[in-house]
């Protein structure tokens, strides 16, 4: 399977601009399956609430997951995309999976970061494993690099691929990811924006990491780009790491626990 991941600076405030800058950028590059970047429909530094709201959307009506369908289906591909999603009063940081057959499925930021807590709830809908023809993949959104259980829940209930939008202003994310991968076994492939908003700065450097932990490509720090690989995700099924290592297998829940697996 061909992935691409697409790095480039969605406007504040501007979803048609974005969904027209989606469409250039999916079609400068043939592939199988998209990771775009967080909040890619709205932009990312909103003020306050009320202006988040102005660009949010509920899932069920939303022009740029409808647009992201008709994509996908143009393109025989699935699509990821980290999108402002408003249920009632309420708005989350989301991410939509896309394929030919449609909307598959959201998962809700579990991890705030910074002014995100003045604006969006935490995410109530676990993390969710979506069947795709390629494989198994669950979502993360950006801040949730931070948090190493998450991505072993996702691991653990089956994720071969982990797709990662990000709004990225730290420097430490990108060197983290390629580890969680490796001691997950699995793919991740995390969409970074570029460019500026208000006061903050994005850091770009979008990544597709395997489950040796290599970083497979890499972007560039401040320009759009379409970066990808050919990809097996069987790979991830095998969880050794020598012949008597299993990376799952091996763990000590009697210690830690097992992280509510499936619930
Ligand atoms: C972030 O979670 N957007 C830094």
């Amino acid at each position: 399977m061909r992935l691409s991941v697409i790095q480039f600076a969605p406007k504040l405030g501007d979803t048609a601009a974005n969904i027209k800058r989606i469409r250039e950028l999916i079609s400068s590059e043939q592939s199988d399956f998209y990771v775009l970047p967080e909040l890619a429909n709205s932009g990312y530094n909103f003020k306050d609430k009320a202006e988040a709201l102005e660009y949010a959307e509920s899932t069920e009506s939303s022009t740029f997951i409808n647009a992201l369908i008709d994509l996908a289906k143009e393109n025989d591909a699935y699509i990821v995309s980290g999108f402002c999603e408003q249920e009632g009063d309420n708005l989350f940081n989301s991410s939509v999976l896309v394929g030919p057959e449609g909307f598959l499925g959201v998962y809700r930021k579990l991890h705030l970061f910074l002014n995100e807590k003045s604006i969006f709830e935490p995410g109530n809908l676990d993390i969710p494993v979506i069947n795709t023809r390629f494989g198994k993949v669950a979502m993360l959104i950006c801040f949730d690099w931070m948090f190493p259980e998450a991505w072993r829940k996702a691991a653990l209930n089956g994720a071969q691929l982990i797709a990662h939008p990000s709004n990225l202003v730290l420097h430490y994310c990108q060197k983290v990811v390629p580890s969680y991968a490796l001691t997950n076994r699995c793919f991740v492939a995390t969409a970074n924006r570029i460019g500026s908003e208000r006061e903050l700065t994005f850091t770009g450097q979008s990544l597709i990491a395997s489950p040796d932990g290599e970083v497979i490509i890499k972007a560039g720090v401040d320009n759009d780009q379409v970066i990808s690989a050919d990809i097996d995700l069987s790979l991830a099924h095998d969880k050794f790491i020598t012949v008597r290592n299993d990376a799952f297998a091996d763990r000590r829940q009697d210690v830690y626990g097992n992280l509510n697996i499936d619930g």
